[in-house]
């Protein structure tokens, strides 16, 4: 989503910002634009489009003279990608600009009383009102204003801000959006995302909800909106830079998937520990895990797809029923939970505005939330009652592929452990489930080499309308994730089906040569998905089997079969997603699309 970089300091502010800008440039965005202060006023640039246009613009930010500045990636929500509606915004004298994250919920009642007050506004977005509020209160003290303004304001943002009466200060705040700080030895920084500022600090602060900051060459305060100073502790970053950079792949995606057999490893052995699984953030008894009787699972996108594999899994292995949701639906559909439910919720970035509303609408009940998260020091991560970490570093390409295995991963651990202390599963099956997982890693590899195989048969579907996966328990969830990965980057429509429903309605939309997708992974239900598949071909369909080797059986109802090596039917999904990952890659570059970013979306989504 929108991203913002701010510098202030000794060296050139341009080139700083565009460097910055181009790290978020995988969150997804379609304007973009820099305010520089060059001693005497404030200069703005932006256009639409790709941040290289603006680079053009500036010549890589030479034409931009200046050490303070503040740039922003936007992604559309009020008023289309325009260069108009591109930030920084500006007051009508241009003294004030503001680079904004977030969406102002009551900025048509603020633009209507600052129209009634005589301010014309020249875009359409909800950032400008900010510029000329901040205007209408600003009497000689940034401070005083900020604080009013924010009082005023409903809504998320995460702010940058230059007052041209202020050329030795930016101005930053944070709420329900997220925002860091940082410093070195030429000066500070603030940036939406680490990866903005990690060339140049490792040391940043996370500014929290309706906090302000105010930067200067050479330090930082913090306030909250009342105008308290308060006092913060940095952290260090100990991400590998290399780690957001493609090291020679042609896309982050296919480094990404290339990375599975690590993530998935990081996430699992360290939590194998003489044979038991210990999970150190979950912070909860033998006893507390006993009393369990429900759990509610709630997330967005992939994330959520992850969540219906868990509660396969869960239900399987530990016997506790699992009701999964969409975040956007449980914030609001007044969800019941009863005493001894449990609520899990699941974020690569652990922004997701949805997902944080729903984790603070179960904490408001009085539930203590797990939060399965990726992102380190992120909003859930610091929300939740407990964080089960997904150790699979920063993942940089829109289309999620290493989390979501680490999610998997994730939820395996949680459900191995709770059937265990339940007494639900016995000591042989727990040993062979070690087993399996521990050899999760290398079968996942063995997958990924085979990427030619797939490649090929991917070639064939760049002109294809419409694709449907078809699978049933655990692989129904594993179809719906190959389904989005293949809609979200090659912009083919494509829905995924539990296999025994096709016939119920879509089965009408199978014409001759429409590729059928059909995962197959659970032994008991081999023969079921097998008809379905007959039923599918009978109606002219092309069928692309994911399956395990010992199903010979269902080469005779497909056209095309892609095998698995052996594993426990729960931990299936871990295999089968890769075939379904490098199916969407590859025709998605087949079809010359913009993998890491597709159009329209974000890697994480902070707004409703
Ligand atoms: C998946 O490829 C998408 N990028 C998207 O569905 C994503 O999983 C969803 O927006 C949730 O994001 P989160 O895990 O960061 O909360």
């Amino acid at each position: 989503m929108c991203g913002i970089v701010g510098y202030i300091g000794t060296k050139q502010a341009a080139p700083i910002i565009l460097d910055g800008l181009s790290k978020l440039e995988y969150r997804g965005y379609d304007s973009a634009g820099m305010a520089i202060y060059d001693g005497e006023k404030i200069n703005i640039t932006k256009s639409v489009g790709r941040l290289k246009i603006l680079e053009n613009l500036t010549h890589g930010g030479e034409t931009m003279s200046g050490v303070c500045g503040i740039g922003h990636t936007r992604w559309a929500t009020h008023g289309v990608p325009s260069n108009v509606n591109a930030h920084p915004h500006f007051n009508t004298d241009g003294t004030i600009t503001v680079v904004h994250n977030g969406i102002i919920e009551n900025y048509i009642q603020l633009r209507q009383m600052l129209t009634d007050k005589g301010y014309q506004f020249v875009s359409e977005t909800d950032t400008e009102v900010l510029a000329h509020l901040l205007d209408y209160y600003y009497k000689g003290n940034p401070m005083e204003a900020m604080t009013k303004v924010l009082h005023r304001v409903e809504g998320s943002y995460a702010l940058g801000i230059l007052f041209a009466d202020c050329p030795d200060q930016i101005f930053a705040a944070r709420k329900d959006s997220p925002l860091v700080v940082g410093q070195n030895q030429d000066g500070c920084f603030i940036a939406s995302d680490v990866p903005a500022i990690l060339r140049y600090t490792r040391k940043v602060y996370y500014v929290d909800n309706q906090e302000i900051v105010r930067l200067r060459v050479d330090h930082m305060h913090f306030y909250t909106v009342d105008e308290e100073e308060i006092h913060k502790e940095p952290v260090t970053i100990d991400w590998d830079a290399n780690a957001a950079e493609k090291a020679g792949y042609e896309h982050f995606m296919l480094k990404e998937m290339y990375e599975q057999p690590k993530t998935v490893t990081d996430t699992l052995l360290p939590r194998i520990k003489d044979n038991d699984i210990v999970i150190e953030g979950l912070n909860m008894t033998d006893e507390e895990l006993k009393g369990i009787k429900k759990i509610h699972i709630v997330a967005c996108g992939s994330a959520y797809h992850a969540g219906m594999t868990g509660k396969y899994v869960i239900e399987g292995l530990a016997r506790i029923p699992v009701e999964v949701d969409l975040a956007s639906e449980f914030r609001y559909r007044n969800p019941i939970l009863e005493e001894g439910g449990m609520v899990v919720v699941i974020s690569q970035s652990g922004e997701t505005a949805d997902t944080l509303a729903a984790l603070r609408e179960a904490k408001a009940r009085g539930f203590k939330v797990l939060g399965i998260v990726n992102v380190v020091g992120s909003s859930i991560a610091r929300e939740a009652d407990n964080v089960m970490y997904t150790w699979a570093g920063p993942e940089i390409a829109v289309a999620t592929t290493k989390a979501y295995s680490a999610q998997l991963v994730a939820l395996y651990l949680l459900a191995i452990k709770l059937g265990r202390v339940r007494g639900a599963i016995r000591d042989k099956e727990y040993a062979s489930m070690l087993g399996d997982l521990r050899c999760l890693p290398d079968q996942i590899e063995l997958l990924l080499n085979n990427k030619l195989k797939i490649q090929k048969f991917a070639n064939r579907y760049i002109g294809a309308k419409d694709v449907f996966f078809i699978g049933r328990g655990i692989d129904y969830a594993i179809s719906l994730e190959g389904s989005l990965k293949l809609k979200e980057i090659s912009y083919i429509h494509s829905e995924a089906y539990a296999a025994g429903e096709l016939k119920h309605g879509t089965i009408s939309l199978i014409e001759e040569g429409t590729l059928v997708a059909a995962v197959s992974t659970q032994p008991d239900l081999y023969a079921k998905t097998i008809s379905n598949m007959v039923e599918v071909k009978a109606r002219g369909a092309f069928v692309l089997a994911v399956t395990c080797e010992e199903n010979k059986e269902i080469e005779k109802a497909a056209d095309y079969v892609i095998y698995i090596p052996e594993t426990n039917p729960f931990f299936a999904n871990s295999l089968a997603i890769i075939p379904l990952q490098l199916f969407g890659y590859y025709v998605a570059v087949g079809k010359g699309c913009d993998v890491d970013k597709p159009r329209n979306l974000a890697k994480s989504v902070t707004v409703e």
